[in-house]
């Protein structure tokens, strides 16, 4: 197939993008590489563009006949988008709609997008499946829910076909050390503790100690990427074959705690880092799990990376790389 990546220079989309090309797919990125690396993309062509700007998206939908649209360019910062609200709602939200419209016009046949278990905001339940009410708690989530409507509303008025993965957790890194996360600042638990053993950061917090979990810390079901990435590139396979458009969780169904985490961190890198217990950040479940049958049962789809050991050491590895790479 002919594939549109957007955002596949980034975290996520690059290793979709390179799994895609092993798949044998035709891929054409589009990026703005406002968070995300040309180094990133490792095959196909690249377009530096932004989905704000509709007139550079119509050359592209112009020059190129897509079989399918990827969708991840997305800002994904949650407290930002509670600073920032507008931010998410023009680069996740109408820049999802911007890419429609030419979904739309060129009748593109099928779509994965990038959602979110924020979409979910905070459940009674632990384990979550895809029918749960959505009821996002921050601007984030709600972006996102936003656009997974409108995927759903044009194809119901269309021949779009769809599958939306809600992701939980993403972590660690390609297990050959050619991709991983390089995002700067970033706020997420395992990418934080990586930089703590680099030296790029003193220490850390841990956020909130008196949750009602097994030890008080908050409990997250943590996806290794490649594990993510896989998921794409069945789901074009799984459409292809006529498969009818889905909603799908991502995730393993199990999780740790932040103390676990950070524990492995410790014992993959053989080394100690302050860290220091803080109270709660707002708008943090204290435990959230995939319920991933649907996945299983849809698509085929069977972990190869499901442990915490391998999505630590690979993010650890990586994170030396990427130190390496930036002092050159
Ligand atoms: N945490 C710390 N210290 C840190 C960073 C994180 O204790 O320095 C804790 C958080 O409080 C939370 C857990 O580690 O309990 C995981 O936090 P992350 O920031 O890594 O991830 P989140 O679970 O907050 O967010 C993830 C995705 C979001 C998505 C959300 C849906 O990264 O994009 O799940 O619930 F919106």
């Amino acid at each position: 197939m002919k594939v549109l990546v957007t955002g596949g220079a980034g975290y996520i989309g690059s290793h979709v993008v390179r799994q895609l090309g092993e798949a044998g797919h035709e891929v054409v990125v589009f990026d703005n590489l406002s968070t995300g690396y040309r180094w990133a993309v490792s095959c196909g062509e690249l377009i530096v563009g932004d989905l704000a700007d509709e007139a550079a998206i119509t050359e592209v939908f112009n020059s190129h006949r897509f079989d399918a649209v990827l969708h991840f360019a997305a800002n994904i910062v949650v407290p930002e988008s509670v600073e920032n609200p507008l931010k998410y709602y023009s680069n996740n939200t109408r820049n999802t709609l911007n890419l429609l419209k030419a979904v739309e016009k060129h009748a593109v046949p099928y779509m994965v997008f990038s959602s979110t278990a924020a979409v979910y905001g905070m459940p009674e339940q632990t384990v979550l499946t895809e029918d749960l009410p959505l009821a996002p708690i921050n601007p984030y989530g709600a972006s996102k829910m936003m656009s997974e409507r409108m995927i759903m509303d044009l194809a119901a008025a269309s021949s779009l076909h769809y599958v939306i993965l809600r992701y939980f957790n993403v972590a660690g890194a390609n297990p050959d050390g050619l991709l991983g996360q390089a995002t700067p600042e970033a706020t997420h638990l395992i990418k934080v503790a990586c930089e703590c053993v680099t030296g790029k950061r003193d220490g850390m917090k841990v956020f909130g100690t008196d949750y009602d979990t097994r030890d008080g810390t908050c409990i997250r079901d943590y996806i290794h990427v490649e594990d993510l990435a896989k998921a794409h590139v069945m789901a074009l396979d799984y459409m292809a074959g006529g498969g009818e458009s889905r909603v799908l969780n991502c995730g393993y169904g199990r999780g740790f705690t932040v103390r676990e985490v950070i524990d492995m961190v410790k014992q993959q890198a053989g080394k100690d880092f302050p860290v220091s217990e803080t109270g709660r950040r707002a708008g943090d479940p204290a435990a959230l799990m995939a319920d991933n049958t649907l996945i299983k049962d849809v698509l085929g789809w069977e972990p190869s990376f499901d442990d915490l050991k391998t999505i630590v050491s690979t993010a650890l590895a990586w994170e030396k790389i990427w130190m390496e790479k930036q002092a050159q």
